[in-house]
């Protein structure tokens, strides 16, 4: 059964089947923490059309994590964690989970080498094993206007599934062109890209596009010209043949949008320009696309 979760980590774990992982859980509290964080995996089987029983939890328990699955494995890379204080905050403890043996392994964490965060953009080199991080935030009060504020980073991390350890990126890669959490994000030709999301606040959405070439790390990050045509933050993107299709997000200040967007414009990568598509029916924000394309058509 769905147990209602946000925002949490969606990920094909293989051709057949999705994990949830963390985010948090009805009902809201008036007292700090205010939210149920969990350390919950659901898992869902699309060719059986049902959800499958539940799996060794997270470690930890994580909202906006950073989770990836790279050869089989998933990879859990830091996320934010609920405190007495209401706000939740970065943290860096990092685990990798098999679903043959169906146990977490511990990994170093990213506090070895970078500030721990959650909501990063995360993309896999598939060439070298590689997993980027990019952006993320920090802090997340939950209290509307608490002085302490949203942050957001412009730090861009690497761990390597291969050697099982972070990396140190060519400083030139180490930051992108602005600070952005809650993006879209995709690999494309080994170009990451990173559209759209927010800056320090769900006020501060942008459009723009970032890219780093895996392939030359030295050539550093670049801001294309196409710019997502509504500037949006909390989107989610998925990829299929070179396009990435952004769905949704935060910050309509349309009248009657309950700030929610329903817009779907795609970002092509081959010519550096957006389209716009027929709307969602229903407006979304924090989604979780699955893009299972490449699952299926290696
Ligand atoms: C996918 O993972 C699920 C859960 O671990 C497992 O039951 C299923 O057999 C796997 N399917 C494939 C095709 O590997
Ligand atoms: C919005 O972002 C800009 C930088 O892009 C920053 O200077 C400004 O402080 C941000 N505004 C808010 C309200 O956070």
């Amino acid at each position: 059964m769905l147990t209602l979760i946000l925002p949490d980590a969606t990920l094909a774990l293989n051709s057949t089947t999705l994990a949830i992982l963390g985010g948090i859980v009805p009902p809201p509290s008036s007292v700090p923490p205010y939210f149920n964080t969990t350390p919950l995996i659901q898992l869902y089987s699309i060719t059986a059309n049902k959800w499958l029983d539940p799996v060794a939890p997270l470690p930890v328990a994580l909202n906006h994590p950073n989770a990836v699955v790279v050869d089989g494995q998933v990879y859990l890379l830091g996320g934010l964690a609920d405190t007495r204080d209401g706000v939740w905050r970065g943290t860096g403890t990092s685990w990798v989970y098999d679903p043959m043996s169906n146990e977490w392994s511990r990994l170093s964490g990213m506090s070895d080498i970078d500030t721990p965060r959650g909501s990063a953009a995360v993309g896999v080199d598939a060439h070298t094993g590689l997993v980027y991080l990019a952006g993320g935030m920090t802090q997340l009060p939950l209290v509307e206007d608490d002085p302490l504020g949203q942050d957001s980073v412009d730090t861009v991390s690497a761990f390597d599934t291969r050697r099982g350890m972070w990396v140190v990126l060519p400083e030139i890669a180490r930051q992108m062109s602005g600070r952005r959490d809650n993006a879209g994000v995709t690999v494309v030709d080994g170009v990451l890209y990173v559209l759209g999301g927010r800056d320090r606040g769900k006020e501060n959405v942008s459009g723009e596009v970032f890219a780093l070439d895996l392939k030359d790390l030295e050539k550093g990050w670049v801001t294309k010209r196409g710019r997502m045509p509504t500037p949006r933050g909390g989107v989610c993107s998925g990829t299929v043949g070179g396009k990435v299709y952004v769905f949704g997000g935060e910050e309509n200040l349309a009248e009657g949008s309950d700030g929610v967007f329903d817009q779907v414009e795609a970002y092509d990568t081959k010519t550096d320009t957006w389209e716009s598509l027929q709307p969602m029916k229903v407006p979304r924000h924090g989604g979780a696309p699955v893009d299972m394309f490449d699952v299926f058509y290696p």
